[in-house]
């Protein structure tokens, strides 16, 4: 196939690929995504930064081919940096290497080797050099220089820095899952762009949020911040404008949240879509903003992105065989899994629900909540379909949570 390659600097190429039709990604949707690979000219060596997915290959060799045809050289790849071993960015690494140099130099982590070893079982074959923050490389008048990033958002991530050009390939962290035709920020709604930013940090680096605090800390501290031009990540979009996206993780990492609450519910025969409706109501009159989930359309992934800048959330199932609604369970499992508490925000919850006798939701829910870092701070457990009272009391709760983020 024929494909361009992306010129980001002079001698700096994007040579990923676009997956136009990409719609899940283990788990969580996504409008498509693109798997971001970096080739730079040195004046001595040129350098393959990251990799890509499966079945899609053919567009990374066609831009690698390319860019050497606009940097008018024989094509040859010096050295290999592979800054995380997930399959997204390494699928064809192995192949790549033997393609187009089999003796390359090969630079990752320790974990990164090992983990590479574990998924392929061929790596054992190549020399693979370890490195670390402080490590350098010298690609002829361009330096490469290595910062671990442990937990952002794996064990064995890495950044690589372009020092002359204030390029951070960052791999993972800082990416957003959008595959459009055009490669950074600028060219695109900053808006939706934060958003997706958002939605991959919710759902992939809030567990690493303690590690996401300490890295811009210390990428502040050494100085780095202040040289990055630019942010290359390996999805989406690249940030010429690094500052907004440094913002944003700054904030979502320290638990900043806005004065909003995030209501999910699911319901049977509508009595708990009553109650969810009514809290809503509630938060409302108190000048909150809220936003309504219901897990019979909506997705968790969404739902977990909201959470993130929510200060307390709402959330009701109706009881069903002593336990909640099962569909709420995929939620309960989603918030577990992220556990919001190590952002350093502890959300309020209120529970509501509808139960035909024994009941059993609202404590299961509870400990569910309680167990992934919230603070069940009031509950609503009603039997069949609310009356006018008992409606008039979901709003009275629902109000009471909202001014409860405000006190
Ligand atoms: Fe985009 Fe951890 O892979």
């Amino acid at each position: 196939m024929k494909a361009k390659a992306f010129k980001i600097a002079e001698g700096v190429y994007w040579v990923g690929v676009l997956h136009w039709n990409g719609r899940t990604f283990h788990g969580y949707s996504i409008p498509g995504t693109t798997y971001n690979a970096y080739l730079v000219f040195g004046e001595e060596k040129t350098v393959l930064i990251d990799n890509v997915y499966r079945n899609l290959s053919d567009q990374l060799y066609a831009r690698i081919e390319d860019a050497f045809a606009q940097e008018g050289k024989e094509i040859q790849i010096d050295v290999f940096v592979q800054n995380h071993s997930e399959m997204d960015h390494s699928t064809y690494l192995h192949e790549t290497i033997e393609k187009y140099n089999p003796k390359a130099e090969i630079y990752a982590s320790a974990n990164c080797a090992k983990f590479l070893e574990q998924q392929y079982h061929n790596f054992s074959d190549l020399k693979i050099n370890t490195v670390a923050t402080g490590d350098e490389i010298d690609i002829g008048g361009r330096t490469l220089s290595f910062i671990s990033a442990p937990m952002l958002h794996w064990p064995d991530s890495m950044f690589t820095f372009l020092v002359e050009d204030g390029i951070l390939f960052s791999n993972d962290a800082f990416g957003q899952h959008v595959c459009y035709s055009e490669r950074y920020d600028e060219d695109y709604s900053l808006d939706i762009l934060g958003w997706e930013a958002q939605k991959y940090y919710a759902n992939l680096v809030t567990l690493g949020s303690p590690m996401a605090r300490m890295k811009l800390q210390e990428l502040t501290d050494n100085g780095i911040v202040e040289q990055i031009k630019m942010i290359a990540p390996c999805h989406g979009q690249i940030w010429k404008n690094p500052g907004y996206i440094l913002d944003l993780y700054t904030k979502w990492a320290s638990g900043v949240c806005k004065d909003k609450i995030t209501v999910i519910f699911d319901t049977m025969h509508h009595s708990t879509e009553k109650l969810a409706f009514q809290i809503a109501e509630g938060i409302m009159s108190e000048g909150v903003e809220v936003v309504m989930y219901s897990m019979e359309t909506d997705g968790p992934d969404d739902v977990i992105t909201d959470i993130l800048e929510s200060k307390a959330i709402a959330i009701g199932a109706p009881t069903m065989m002593n336990k909640p609604f099962p569909r709420i369970g995929s939620m309960m499992y989603w918030l577990d899994c992220v556990n919001f508490a190590v952002t350093n925000s502890v959300k309020n919850a209120l529970i509501f629900s509808s139960k035909g006798w024994g009941g059993g939701a609202v404590a299961k829910l509870q400990k569910n909540l309680e167990e992934a870092g919230f603070n069940v701070t009031d509950s609503l457990d009603i039997f069949f379909v609310p009356d006018e009272d008992v409606l008039t009391e979901a709003f009275e709760k629902g109000a009471q949570l909202a001014r409860s983020i405000k006190e």
